[in-house]
């Protein structure tokens, strides 16, 4: 299993400004009917950072994300995702991107009828068909390796927990070696222990992988554990952008709800 660790205070401060942005926000907005849900986000992801995103529930946070992988299309505003205009793109353009992104989603969704080894395999065999089979096996091997699952290879996910199937859907996702990670809300409904479990992954894949990452989290524990930096969104605007000390240090009452 890939070492696991919490973040020294130096892995945190980075001299960010000077690294290229791999995803860029400006002036986001989109609305559903008459609910304008966000309205004017703008914001960078740093190559190598771990940038977590607070928001009370039904700010905006899945939609933000679900943005950026053009599962919804933005209203107005501009998306670069290494360098690259995600608006412009043709659809052949668009799919290399996307495979660049990994996404771990809300409810981990693994398919149920697939053992652990052909879940692994499935996005592989469909967009690297010039893999062998025996670079496939090694490949299943390694990342079921990295997340400390290795005796899962045959089981069904109803056979496992909830905490095993966050941690196969997040090797499915590093398995396509994607530059930037997006999780939303990895550790939810997870046990305080399992929670911890996934931080610590999260920062692991980012130390092995050299990911940079998005998550979004209400878990202030997991938010203490992974976050270089934070931002928080309210009412469909950036409300606060800082470290994770600015955060906790804070007298502003609506972020100290979140720190307490
Ligand atoms: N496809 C959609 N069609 C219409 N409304 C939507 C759609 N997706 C999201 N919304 C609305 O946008 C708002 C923001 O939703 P979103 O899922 O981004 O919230 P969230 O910040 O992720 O909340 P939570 O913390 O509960 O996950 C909600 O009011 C939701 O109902
Ligand atoms: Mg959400």
């Amino acid at each position: 299993m890939i070492t696991a660790s919490s973040k020294s205070e130096s892995a945190k401060v980075k001299t960010r400004e000077s690294k290229a942005p791999v995803i860029e926000i400006k002036h986001l907005k989109i609305s559903f009917g008459d609910q304008a849900v966000l309205k004017d986000i703008s914001l960078k992801l740093y190559e190598g950072e771990n940038l977590v995103i607070l928001g009370k529930s039904g700010s905006g946070k899945s939609v933000l994300i679900k943005c950026i992988v053009q599962l919804l299309e933005a209203d107005g505003g501009e998306l670069l995702v290494l360098g690259q205009h995600i608006n412009n793109l043709k659809k052949d353009e668009l799919e290399k991107l996307r495979m660049k992104i990994g996404f771990l989603f809300q409810s981990g969704a693994l398919f149920d009828s697939m053992t652990v080894r052909e879940n692994l395999e499935f996005p592989l065999k469909r967009i690297q068909k010039d893999l062998s089979p025996q670079q496939i096996d090694a490949k299943v091997k390694e990342v079921l390796e990295n997340v400390g699952l290795p005796e899962t290879v045959d089981k069904m996910p109803s056979q496992l927990s909830g905490g095993m199937k966050k941690r196969i859907a997040l090797a499915r996702t590093v398995i396509m070696d994607p530059k930037i990670m997006l999780y939303d809300e990895p550790t939810t409904g997870l046990d305080p222990i399992t929670s911890n479990e996934i931080s610590l992954l999260i920062n692991a894949v980012q130390e092995k992988y050299q990911t940079s990452s998005m998550i979004i989290s209400h878990d202030i524990e997991c938010v203490r554990t992974v976050a270089d930096r934070i931002i928080m969104i309210d009412n469909g605007a950036v409300y606060k952008e800082g470290s994770l000390k600015d955060f906790e240090n804070s007298d502003d009452p609506i972020i100290q709800s979140y720190f307490k």
